[in-house]
């Protein structure tokens, strides 16, 4: 805290002759260390946080962040229905409104849900601060210190962050070309109860997943969850990519396929706009009133002003051509990532192929670390996040994604380039100096991924 005489002559003294400077006192030292709770002690500054600083220059080609790209937006549209609402329904839009979220908006949330084969009663929605909020409540009501949840292995960041805040322990899981793998989710669970451990749910992303890039057909949605139903397993399915396909109609979600053993996570994030900051999450109804309870003592209700919002934009314009507006324009962007890689990957990097969404994920040769090689690559101006942002346990580094979604296609194929040459040089420098990196361990997506060829 800085001290009166720093900001303000004190009453009676005479005025400083330079105008007073705000100074922050030194932070280096953290006074209250001893003071935070000990859930803090996993709280990190995420490998994306950090690097957000040097890639958002403008001279270097960011394939890190995953934001959306809402340049297509009309913001006419958005505007006018925004003048409406406040002239038409200020008030109330500008009101506390329900911990649960206002009953309109969770009604317009049921026919999104449908395109994926979901049948929901608006009852069983509850409105969040995005889905990163969904997942915040979810392991508020569900989890412990030491309890154990199952993760993809990668899966996605800002998860990694909640579950490590709630102190869970996370167990990765194998994924392969179609995702998690029903197997090794089986043998997880079960070894994780034969050595006492107490499992709370499997968290998945089904759709074109963050960071992997890869997708889950219908029969291994089935599959994994007949693996939930025979070991009583929750599954928390998080999909905020799920209508961003490229090619075929969305792949029905797990959620359709059980009413009682899936909570399903969704947002608006993805397919409209990620500033109004709404997500869903669709529960049983039991686990629904846990969450409502969470919420509002969270944030007593979620913003109303964004949910009047959305609920407006939904009835006034054509979602679902911007959505398939929006996908188009990701598939673009994919095709120039893919023919970057073709071109400009050297030999023994591979990558996965997705079919929707932002990401792809590489997999590098052997002794090539992708954490070590950042400060290099931002030098030579492209970024990506590595790897072991995506593991909760330190591997990953034989892995990093990159992100398609925001660069134009030309920034995409500078990006590859910038990427080969620095892929080129590490190469080099290995073959002289020798490997740096240990394999990859078992379970880790990696090489082994049939469509994540370089003959893609
Ligand atoms: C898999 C996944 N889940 C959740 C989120 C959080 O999204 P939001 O809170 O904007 O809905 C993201 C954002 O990138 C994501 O990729």
């Amino acid at each position: 805290m800085e001290s009166t005489s720093e900001r303000e002559a004190a009453p009676g003294t005479s005025q400083p002759s330079t105008p007073a400077v705000l100074r922050r006192q030194d932070t280096r030292l953290d006074s209250y260390v001893d003071r935070y709770a000990a859930r803090t002690h996993g709280m990190t500054a995420s490998a994306i946080r950090a690097l957000f600083a040097v890639a958002n220059r403008p001279e270097v080609v960011s394939l890190a962040g995953g934001m959306p790209n809402i340049a297509d937006l009309p913001l006419d549209v958005v505007g006018s229905s925004l003048q409406q609402l406040v002239l038409g329904r200020g008030l109330q839009a500008m009101q506390y409104g329900s911990g649960q979220g206002e009953p309109e908006i969770r009604e317009a949330i049921c026919e999104v849900m449908r395109l994926e084969g979901i049948s929901a009663h608006p009852d069983d929605v509850t409105v969040t601060v995005g889905s990163q909020q969904a997942l915040d409540l979810v392991s508020r009501i569900f989890c412990d210190p030491g309890d154990v949840v199952l993760c993809e292995a990668p899966s996605y960041v800002g998860a990694l962050g909640v579950f490590r805040s709630y102190q869970c322990e996370v167990a990765h899981v194998a994924m392969d070309s179609e995702g998690l793998v029903p197997e090794a989710l089986r043998e997880a669970v079960l070894a994780l109860r034969a050595a006492g451990r107490k499992v709370k749910f499997v968290y998945t992303i089904p759709s074109f997943h963050n960071p992997a890039g890869v997708t889950q057909s219908l029969e291994r949605r089935e599959a994994i969850l007949a693996v939930a139903e025979e070991t009583d397993l929750l599954v928390i399915e998080d999909n905020p990519y799920g209508l961003l396909g490229f090619d075929a109609e969305p792949i029905p979600a797990i959620r359709s396929l059980s009413d009682d053993r899936v909570v399903y996570l969704g947002t608006f994030s993805k397919t409209f706009a990620p500033g109004f900051r709404i997500g869903w999450v669709l529960a049983p109804h039991a686990v629904r009133e846990k969450l409502v309870l969470a919420q509002e003592s969270a944030t007593l209700c979620p913003p109303t002003f964004s949910q009047f919002a959305i609920t407006a934009y939904l009835a006034q314009h054509d979602w679902q051509g911007q959505i398939k507006v929006f996908a188009e324009m990701y598939r673009e962007r994919r095709d120039a990532m893919l023919t970057g890689l073709r071109n400009d990957m050297p030999e023994g990097v591979t990558w996965t192929v997705p079919a929707g969404g932002f990401y792809v994920w590489l997999t590098l040769p052997p002794g090539l670390d992708s954490q070590a090689m950042l400060p290099r690559a931002v030098t030579a101006r492209v970024a990506y996040v590595p790897g072991t942002a995506f593991y909760a346990d330190g591997f990953g580094s034989r892995h990093l994604r990159l992100s398609y979604c925001f660069p134009t296609p030309a920034r995409i194929l500078e990006g590859t380039r910038r990427l080969g040459d620095v892929l080129a040089h590490e190469t080099e420098l290995m073959s002289t100096f020798g490997t740096a990196v240990a394999g990859a361990r078992p379970g880790e997506l990696s090489t082994g991924l049939a469509p994540g060829t370089n003959q893609a």
